[in-house]
Formats: structure tokens, sequence, C-alpha cells
């Protein structure tokens, strides 16, 4: 699979998903502020590779700092953080990357500037690499809800393009049909505006192997009216204490389908995006993009000109539509989340098995 995001040669490499699957062009970016424009313009996308993006942004801008202490280093990368913390608000995950990144700063403040900036480089690749192993956990966890058979629904791409690789939504599908050989389909909603799930999901699905169908975003209502879908699974880009889920526009009406129809909607969650700090997903600011994305599509007016427009690029599910998220960490029911990083709670004993 492509990757979407690497280091290579002192520069960052950014796949420009906004052209996908019509051609795969990679763009280099050697100046931070062309990173922050990527992840703004949806060359990047996902949350969990927007906070990669963000972290080799901050390693980027680094380099360019002139400081002789590492309190000057500190101050001169405050804008540089700040810059990646303005570019999309919704996804928890690039405000992760940064205090992650400042919690490096502090352990290494004994240590000389020019050795912190190569080892910020070897910080934002080693998010990356984790990024990928925690996507195969969990994917491990969640496979084991996907039976022999299954026709699993979709919406927006949480799959590889949108992390280090792997995906989140996708790597139970993945793990199902790559090593457990079950026989499984999958049914991709193509998600307007942008068309992630046409364009993206489709594409990488295709690529892996999982046989993929793809539908209009209003059709995923009789599909489940007539038994053909036997659970979703989406990622999110932050997901709060509460279990509340945002994720792409959209995300919401598939649930509430979902519990209507009785079908087990999971959310695929690393812990990058859980937002430990924030109690209810009503807290969350949910991002407006530009009218074009929707009276246009790629370039095409498909609207009356002057025509008002509201485009929120995501949603909040209530906690009560999820039927659980599957962590890392294992998958565990939405009001358990907020346990996750609690010393005295025994995971195992709120961890879900399949029944
Ligand atoms: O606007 P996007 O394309 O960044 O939105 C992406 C999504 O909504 C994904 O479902 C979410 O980030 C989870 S990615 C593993």
């Amino acid at each position: 699979m492509v990757s979407t995001i690497e280091w290579k040669d002192g520069a960052v490499m950014m796949l420009d998903q906004s052209r996908l699957p019509l051609e795969v062009k990679f763009i280099e970016c050697t100046d931070y502020r062309k990173v922050a424009e990527g992840i703004k313009k949806l060359w990047i996308r996902g949350a969990p590779a927007i906070g990669i993006a963000a972290a080799m942004g901050i390693a980027l801008g680094a380099q360019e700092i002139k400081a002789g202490s590492m309190d000057d280093f500190i101050e001169g990368l405050e804008p540089v953080m700040d810059t990646m913390l303005s570019t999309r608000p919704t996804a928890v995950n690039i405000k992760w990357a940064v205090a992650r990144i400042r919690k490096f700063l502090s352990d290494h403040k004994a240590e000389p500037v020019s050795t912190v900036k190569l080892l910020l480089i070897d910080e934002a690749r080693r998010i990356l690499e984790e990024d990928i192993e925690i996507n195969k956990a969990i994917g491990r966890w969640g496979s084991q809800f996907i039976k022999d058979g299954d026709t699993i629904l979709t919406h927006c791409n949480a799959g590889s393009l949108a992390t280090g690789g792997y995906g989140t939504a996708t790597a139970p599908m993945l793990i199902a049909a790559q090593e457990q050989g079950k026989k499984i389909q999958v049914i991709a909603d193509e998600t307007r505006p942008v068309l992630q799930g046409a364009r993206l999901t489709a594409w990488e699905l295709m690529q892996a192997g999982i046989p993929v169908t793809l539908i209009t975003d209003n059709t995923a209502g009789a599909l489940m009216k007539k038994g053909m879908i036997d659970l979703a699974i989406v990622g999110t880009d932050r997901t709060t204490r509460n279990g509340d889920v945002a994720n792409k526009i959209g995300t919401y009406t598939v649930a509430v389908l979902c519990k209507e129809h009785g079908i087990p909607f999971y959310v695929a969650a690393p812990l990058s995006s859980i937002d430990f700090t924030m109690d209810s997903g009503d807290l969350i600011p949910i991002e407006e993009r530009h009218a074009d994305e929707v009276t246009t599509i790629w370039g095409h007016r498909v609207a009356p000109e002057g025509v008002n427009v509201i485009n929120l690029a995501f949603d909040v599910t209530p906690a009560k539509y999820v039927t659980s998220l599957f962590t890392e960490r294992g998958a565990f029911k939405p009001q358990d989340i907020k346990k996750l990083l609690r010393k005295d709670v025994d995971l195992e004993s709120i961890r879900l098995r399949p029944l």
C-alpha cells in the first residue's frame, strides 16, 4: 500500500490525497508552513494522519530555529506548534501530537539544541511507526466482531490513507479477511461533499483485494432495510470521555439508522483520537468548510451561484448509538472509555468479547 506520509531526505513527503484516485502524486514539503497548508487543503486528511503530519511539520520547523539554549529553542517552536494547531479544529490528534512533542522537549531539556533538533525527527517518525502497530492492534480486537460472510458498512475513509498505515476502521476488515480467511465484503458510502469513500476507501480496499461496493450516502438505509448490512465500522476524529463520537458528517445518520435496524455500530478509536479532557461531544469544535465543496464536484458547479450553504465537516454521534469502540487496548462500551487511562482499573474486567 502507498504510504500517505513519510520523512525523506530532510523533507516531509505527502501523498496528495485530493487528486486520488485519478493521480498518485507526492508533494515535497521543505517548510512547515507547507505541511500546514497540506493539512488545511486535505492533501493529507484523516485524524491520525494529520496528527503525524503535525509532528513532522514541527520537526521540520525545528530545523529552521536558531537558538543557543533549549528555552529559546522551545520559545521559537511555539509559533510552529500554534500553526499546526490552527489547521483543523475537530480531530484531537493534532492536539495530541503537540502535547507529545511538548513532553518530549521537556524530557530532553538538558541536551544540546542541535541534538534535540535531530531527535525531533526521530520522534515524529516514531509516531508514524507506532500508529501502524496501534492500528494492527485495533484490527486484532475488532476482527473478533466480524463473522465469516459479513457485509460491513463504512463511512468516509478511516483506512490506510487516513493513518500511518493499515487504517483504524479498515484494520479489523483486513485482519478478518487476510489473516483469518473470513469472506467479507464492504459497502462504502461515497461520503459527500469531498467523496473520501468513493475516491479513497474504494480505491484502497480494491488494492487490498477486499470486495467493496460503492453507494451514495442516502442508499445506506435502504440496504439496511433489505437486511444487506451486518455491521458498521467507522473511524473517529475525536471521542470524548462519555463516549460521544465526532466523525465525518453523515456518521450520525448511519448510527441512527443502525439502531433502528438492530445493526451493531462500531467505532475504531486509537487512544490518540480520544479526548480524555473533554466531557461531552457537545463541546467538540466542529469544522465548517468552504461552500465550494458543496456547490461543486471536483471543480464542476452543481448548484446555482449564490445559494446558501451549510458545510459542516463533522457530526457527533451520541454514545447511546455506539455499540462499542475498538481501541488498541481492546473493545469497550462507550461508557467505559473514560476508564482506559486509569491505573486502578483492570481493563480485562471491562473488555468486551463477541457473543
Ligand atoms: O475530513 P477528513 O477526511 O479528514 O475526515 C476524516 C474522517 O472523518 C475519518 O473518518 C476520521 O478522521 C478517522 S480516520 C482513521
